[in-house]
């Protein structure tokens, strides 16, 4: 279809789309395992998507900010990727999926050499935060926010410190994945200052236009198309939509690729990040997630929109 026919058409039938996929939210629930995460309604749905010419279509509860959660772990990726290269990132973290849950520690005992599989599991993110370039963790952290406010285009992109604290507090599995890696000689220096890097990323705060305008620059190749900023280099774009495709629905991600087929990735606070290259950035929040760790709604919604569009890239 048409571009500019396409989108009237999102624009058309979007809001009844959305309150049908609402009704599969009872299937799925909140995350409770950082407790400040139990507070978001569960029946919660909004989307934001926008083109490159800056129109854009948003239905539902599309307005509140929620914690970027792993959705944050594509950004740090590109990040780490342009303070290091890609030699020294793919020499602490593999490039595979896992089929394990995103917060497992089994491959690390079990898989020679013990690096994560890859960046946006738990254990491969915890890495690739030690990899940001920084003094110290504040600064290190400091950077982070700079290049996803530069990303989201907003400059009051900012922590939920109620979260933050949460996952501080209740992060235990995160910290003996922490540990094992610096056993491993995979973590260099302090644990406690690399999750303190982890965790501050994951509690970042956006709405679904934020993660739709991150969406965008990465479907226009690193280049955000309203403004016209290269902020990353082409390869490392590819490089992170490779990753969304093969491992951003976590132990899904194969079942998302034949039923949407398009980069994303999602976040246990029930956000979503998904593209459509050379067209739109989508944000999605909604919090009932399914047992692989997804929004039930989230993926609902989006199988709907790329069938009707014929979106898969495959
Ligand atoms: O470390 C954690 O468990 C969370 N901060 C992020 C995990 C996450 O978003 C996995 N999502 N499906």
């Amino acid at each position: 279809m048409e571009a500019q026919a396409e989108f009237q058409r999102i624009q058309e039938l979007l809001p009844a789309w959305l309150e049908t996929s609402r009704l599969t939210t009872p299937e799925g629930a909140v995350a409770t395992y950082i407790p400040e995460l139990a507070k978001i309604p569960a029946d919660a749905l909004g989307i934001h998507l926008m083109n490159g010419q800056g129109e854009f279509s948003s239905a539902g509860d599309c307005g509140f900010p929620f914690t970027m959660q792993s959705v944050s772990k594509v950004f740090t990726l590109i990040l780490a990727l342009m303070d290091r290269g890609e030699g020294e990132v793919f020499a602490k973290v593999g490039k595979e999926p896992t089929g394990d849950d995103f917060d497992s520690m089994l491959k690390l005992e079990l898989v020679e050499p013990g690096i994560p599989f890859n960046p946006l599991i738990n254990a491969g993110a915890i890495t690739v935060s030690s990899l940001i370039s920084g003094r110290s963790p504040v600064e290190q952290s400091a950077r982070i926010l700079t290049f996803f406010r530069e990303l989201a285009n907003n400059e009051s992109l900012d922590y939920d410190e109620n979260v933050f604290e949460s996952e501080l507090d209740s992060g235990h599995l995160n910290r003996s994945l922490g540990y094992f890696l610096k056993h491993n000689g995979v973590l260099e220096g302090s644990v406690e200052e690399v999750l303190h890097v982890y965790f501050r990323h994951c509690s970042i705060r956006a709405t679904c236009a934020d993660l739709a305008r991150m969406g965008l620059v990465l479907a226009y190749d690193g280049t955000d198309p309203i403004t016209g900023r290269n902020l990353i280099p082409r390869r490392f774009v590819q490089i992170a939509k490779t990753f969304m495709t093969t491992c951003g629905m976590y132990n899904a991600s194969g079942e998302f690729a034949i039923s949407v087929g398009l980069p994303a990735k999602s976040g246990v606070s029930g956000g979503i990040l998904a593209l459509v290259p050379g067209r739109y950035g989508i944000g999605i929040i909604g919090p009932a997630l399914n047992k692989k760790g997804n929004s039930v709604a989230g993926v609902h919604l989006l199988q709907r929109m790329s069938r009707e569009f014929d979106w898969s890239l495959f």
